[in-house]
């Protein structure tokens, strides 16, 4: 038995798998002013041209250029875990196997995303980008990014996420980016904000709101935004995480997985490992595939499925998906990235077609998981992570009461050595459980009246 399984870098996936290829019925289309599907031509002041064309592509294999394979090398192949430790503790009859993307240097799935994104920016003649972070993850990645390749970085930083992880602001200051908290002074839409709501938690919806509008206020045009989740390039990217693992499993002879689990907040390292594994679905293969969110913010089980808004101030065109309304601001939990009120249209479309099935877990059981996974496994994860974790504890006790020798796999989507103030937290008892109250569920949803409605289209397969 192979506790790491490893590839190697003449193994790396050339390609990115795009679902949109292979869904049986495809996903809304994106809506502009008016309520007309918007063309490629209206993305252009917002991301480059090659990115775009990405966004809405439907070729099922897109080549991996072989400059960002290049910069990818430095912590990919990633290994595939065996969490034989956790297995003994739990007493399950189950293979309990983990993608660890903790290892690329910014110790998430974010830069697989990042490094593309920098890359084909800097093709395009941009000089620099925008971006707003949750948890510091995605600011952090893109920074890196920027760096190796050699563009400015402007990062937005949800206010309570800036305040609890000062150090993950100095990684981004140590990658040469600039980081500030969100709302901030330095846009239209963190003015209007602070002056509405001055004690704001701050929100990921507000912080894109302030990074797309300084992107597209530049003067010269030299200036992009990029996003860490929740489009369709996004996802594509982070396909390589799915594509390793199924080619570890296979040169260790195991089965293709029961059960496959990642934390969703705007659905990228989810959807990263999940993809392509729903293409084996889509062609006959039996597996549970589960985005899990926080019960503070229960976008996929409680949220309608609407067109909805991406940011606050309302300036993305309308995306079909899974939403708690555009103006909502979750509570402060640690989980900063899981802090975001919609879910990727490709995730969301795969979960109307029943492929998909979400489920929210919360933050109480998530850090206990958090804590049996240190002291089994000895990793410290991150919060976002921990939802993950504890699903995969959920469903490796159900495989020992059913007695199924079942194969689980998950994304280990990043480490918490910056996040230990959410341990310290749960640790002093400061925590307690937090279920967002269908009242306010009910409030949010009367935020999208009057917005298209978007039709649950599917195949009825599964
Ligand atoms: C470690 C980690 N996992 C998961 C997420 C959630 O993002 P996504 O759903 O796009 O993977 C984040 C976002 O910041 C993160 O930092």
């Amino acid at each position: 038995m192979d506790r790491k399984i490893l590839l190697q870098e003449k193994d790396i996936p050339r390609q990115w798998y795009n679902l949109a290829a292979d869904l049986p019925t495809p996903p809304l289309p994106p809506l502009g002013p008016g309520g007309k599907p918007i063309s490629p031509e209206m993305l252009a002041p917002v991301f480059p041209m090659n990115i775009i064309e990405q966004e809405v592509s439907t070729q099922r294999w897109i080549p991996i250029p072989e400059e960002v394979l290049d910069m990818l090398y430095r912590w990919r192949p990633a290994p595939l875990r065996r969490a034989v430790y956790l297995e003994r503790h739990l007493k399950t009859p189950a293979r309990i196997y983990y993608k660890d993307e903790s290892t690329s240097p910014p110790g998430s799935h974010k830069p697989n995303t990042a490094v593309p994104q920098a890359w084909y920016n800097k093709q395009f003649g941009i000089k620099r980008l925008t971006t707003e972070t949750g948890a510091g993850q995605w600011g952090s990645a893109l920074a890196f990014a920027c760096k190796l390749i050699g563009l400015e970085c402007k990062v937005f930083m949800v206010r309570i996420s800036f305040d609890q992880k000062p150090f993950r602001k100095l990684m981004m200051q140590v990658w040469g980016a600039n980081c500030v908290a969100s709302p901030s002074n330095e846009t239209n839409a963190g003015r209007k904000i602070l002056a509405e709501m001055p004690d704001t938690p701050g929100s990921l919806g507000i912080a894109i709101s302030e990074a797309i509008e300084q992107a597209v206020t530049d003067p010269k045009g030299q200036t992009r935004y990029s996003l860490g989740s929740v489009l369709n390039h996004v996802m594509l990217h982070q396909t390589i995480i799915g594509q390793e693992a199924k080619a570890q499993l296979k040169s260790i002879n195991e089965k293709t997985p029961d059960v496959i689990i990642g934390c969703a907040g705007g659905g990228s390292n989810f959807a990263g490992l999940a993809f392509p594994f729903t293409a084996d679905k889509i062609n006959g293969a039996k597996i549970d595939i589960i985005p899990v969110e926080p019960t503070a913010c229960p976008k996929m089980t409680k949220g309608p499925f609407v067109y909805d808004f991406g940011d606050t101030a309302c300036t993305t065109p309308l995306l079909a998906m899974f939403s708690l309304g555009h103006a909502f601001v979750p509570a402060p939990i640690h989980a900063g990235g899981l802090r975001y009120h919609g879910m990727a249209p490709l995730v969301c479309q795969a979960i109307v077609e029943g492929l998909h099935t979400p489920r929210a877990i919360d933050q109480i059981e998530c850090y206990k998981a958090a804590m049996t996974w240190a002291q089994t496994e000895g990793a410290i994860c991150a919060p976002e992570t921990s939802h993950a974790v504890a699903a995969a504890i959920q469903e490796a006790n159900k495989a020992k009461e059913e007695g199924k020798e079942k194969v689980i796999l998950f994304n280990y989507s990043g480490h918490g050595l910056m996040d230990l103030s959410g341990y310290d937290a749960y640790l002093s008892g400061k925590l307690s459980p937090y279920s967002l109250p269908d009242d306010e569920i009910r409030k949010a949803g009367e935020t999208l009246k009057g917005f298209p409605p978007a039709a649950k289209n599917k195949s009825g397969k599964w």
